[in-house]
């Protein structure tokens, strides 16, 4: 089968010809048909000091995805060939105290195919029976190849009560967007995104009626005094990992507001945590997607008129994956989806 490799310890990734995955009597085979590529992917490709020593080499790449069923393991009972589905590329174990009382999210053993294990950046993923997440026939599969991301958003959206709240999300990458996106959805008043480069601000706007917000040309204070935001933002979502953005948003909230914080900043960063005491901000990192209720909710919100496909803004044959990934490192696109038909 074809497959994205991460075959040596340098920057690039490689198509190569590699055996079609074996499975165990839990697993299932996944003829895969769309894959999105994340901004982890293009950290393997760039291989910078995080994937230098995170990622065995050598690699089959890429964790978001969408296919179809083509084998079952003995012990699987219910998912049948045919089925199409999307998954959860975090692999629990079963040890950990969080796992056993449910917590999947939480497992402290997690490993991530793509990352650590065999990806989905291949003509066939193998995958735990039990991270199988089906489609209903209203996903189609480059939506189902986006669950991943949007899954994020979803969980980060999700942390705190958003109905009739002022919410603001810092960074309107794909994921931002989709979170802004949700916010709406779920019945925020008012949705202010902020970001540094205006492609992505107007991608938001394209995407969800939302406030965009470029904090290198506009002042947040007086968007907030024209959408009378009095006290400040309610709920927080950090989306840039920038260290301005959370240190923005600080300044931004409301005292007792609170933060869902998704964005990752660069290594050690300075943050002024007397404002967070004296405001009485509760914050929350946020990882992953809750197994498997941010899947319930994001394909429920999804059936139900949440819209985020055009967030997706490139579409390449894998065969082109090396555009795909131009186009993500470039810095403007929404998420970039390959097609492995
Ligand atoms: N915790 C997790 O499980 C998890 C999962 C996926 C991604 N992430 C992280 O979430 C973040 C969002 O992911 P993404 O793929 O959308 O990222 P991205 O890099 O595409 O988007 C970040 C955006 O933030 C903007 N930005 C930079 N400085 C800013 C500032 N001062 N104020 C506002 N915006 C600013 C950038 O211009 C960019 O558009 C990243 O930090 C990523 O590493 C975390
Ligand atoms: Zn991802």
């Amino acid at each position: 089968m074809r497959a994205l490799v991460k075959a040596k310890p340098e920057p690039g990734l490689w198509m190569e010809e590699r055996p079609v995955p074996v499975i165990g009597p839990d697993e299932v085979l996944i003829r895969v048909r769309k894959t999105g590529i994340c901004g982890t992917d293009v950290h393997i490709w760039n291989w910078d000091d995080w994937a230098a020593k995170t990622v065995p080499v050598p690699l089959v790449t890429g964790h978001e995805f969408a296919g179809e069923i083509v084998e079952v393991g003995r012990d699987v009972e219910d998912l049948a060939v045919g089925q199409r589905c999307s998954g959860e590329g975090h692999l629990i174990g079963h040890h950990s105290r969080q796992v056993r009382a449910g917590r999947f999210h939480l497992d402290p053993e997690t490993r991530g195919i793509g990352v650590n294990v065999a990806g989905a950046f291949a003509d066939y993923l193998r995958l735990p029976a039990f991270n199988v997440v089906p489609l209903p026939d209203s996903i189609d599969d480059e939506i189902g190849a986006i669950l991943d991301p949007l899954g994020n958003a979803v969980h980060t959206a999700l942390s705190f009560d958003l109905v009739g709240e002022d919410v603001l999300v810092t960074g309107a990458g794909p994921i931002g967007i989709m979170a802004a996106a949700v916010a709406r959805h779920v019945g925020a008043r008012h949705v202010v995104i902020t970001d540094v480069n205006p492609a992505r601000l107007a991608l938001a706007a394209e995407v969800a009626d939302v406030v965009p917000v470029n904090v290198a040309s506009e002042d947040l204070h007086q968007v907030m005094d024209r959408l009378k935001i009095v006290q400040g933002f309610d709920v927080g979502m950090e989306m840039s990992g920038a260290p301005a953005g959370f240190d923005q948003m600080v300044g931004a909230m409301v005292m007792g507001g609170r933060i869902a914080m998704l964005g990752i900043p660069p290594g050690r960063s300075p943050v002024d945590w007397s404002r967070i005491v004296f405001k009485a901000l509760t914050i929350k990192g946020v990882y992953g997607r809750e197994i498997f209720e941010t899947w319930y909710k994001m394909i429920a919100m999804l059936e139900n008129g949440l819209n985020i496909r055009r967030v997706i803004t490139h579409r390449f044959p894998v065969a082109r994956f090396a555009e795909g990934f131009a186009a993500m490192r470039e810095g403007s696109s929404g998420k970039v989806v390959l097609d492995w038909g």
